[in-house]
């Protein structure tokens, strides 16, 4: 039951992804000047150096642009990341600024191995049937590349950070982070236990 309420919804949110996408008009090349300051953390090209900073490159300016809204109307919240949020001022370098990172190459994860990656894909494809948890590769696609940049309400999650992905699914979890849509993303963490959020990221970093 709760998996077919959960695909109906889906299912309503890719068919209205349109009307979800932020209006595009971002200048990448403007935008690699407007970025100087989040390539400190972020990588001149969206890769980053310090595993508990994500990697931007290849994300959906939509999402970016997103994200970076929720942080600075602390519908999310981090005392690294929301003072820097507040720096961006004005709304079309924001979109200059997503332009660039969703320009640059994404990271293509090394592959994984072992118990635990395979655990984490079977959750990914699967979900966990015994709890209730939706595959995660119904929203975020089969490689986790997201959906279209059409359509950036499902970020791209392949080749990020172990470090990053599990303190957000723990995030979302606790509550901590709950600016997902609908508590669309929220409701799954939830479901997942500290060894699934481990798994799945172990897998997920991989792709
Ligand atoms: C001092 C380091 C630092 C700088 C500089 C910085 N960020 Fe961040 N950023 C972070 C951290 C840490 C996070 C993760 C926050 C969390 O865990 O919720 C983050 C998260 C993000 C996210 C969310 C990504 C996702 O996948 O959900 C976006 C988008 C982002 N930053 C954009 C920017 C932009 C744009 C700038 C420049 C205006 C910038 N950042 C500057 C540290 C930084
Ligand atoms: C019903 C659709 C749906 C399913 C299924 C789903 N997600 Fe998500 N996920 C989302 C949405 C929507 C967001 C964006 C939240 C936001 O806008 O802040 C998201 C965000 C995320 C993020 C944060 C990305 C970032 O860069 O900040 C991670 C990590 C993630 N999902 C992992 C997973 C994993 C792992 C699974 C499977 C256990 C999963 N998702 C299943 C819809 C889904």
């Amino acid at each position: 039951m709760k998996i077919s309420l959960m695909a109906v919804l889906v299912g309503f949110a890719i068919s209205a992804g349109s009307t979800f996408a932020l209006a595009a008009g971002g200048d990448a090349k403007a935008g690699k000047e407007k970025s100087a300051l989040c390539q400190g953390c972020h990588g001149e090209k969206g890769v980053s150096a310090d595993p508990t900073f994500p990697n931007l490159a290849g994300q959906f300016a939509g999402y970016i642009e997103k994200q970076v809204t929720d942080f600075q109307q602390a519908k999310r919240e981090n005392e690294t990341m929301s003072p820097m949020a507040a720096t961006v001022t004005s709304k079309q370098d924001l979109k200059d600024i997503a332009a660039y990172f969703a320009a640059q190459k994404p990271v293509k994860g090394k592959g994984s191995s072992g118990s635990k990656a395979a655990a984490g894909k079977k959750i990914y494809m699967k979900g966990n049937p015994k709890t209730g948890v939706y595959g995660c590769k119904n929203c975020h696609g089969d490689t986790g590349k997201g959906r279209s940049a059409n359509n950036p309400l499902f970020p791209v999650i392949s080749g990020q950070h172990k470090a990053y992905t599990i303190a957000q699914l723990t995030n979302m979890k606790t509550g901590k982070r709950s600016n997902d849509p609908a508590g669309m993303m929220s409701n799954i963490a939830k479901l997942l236990s500290t060894q699934e959020i481990e798994a799945v990221a172990e897998y997920v970093s991989g792709l």
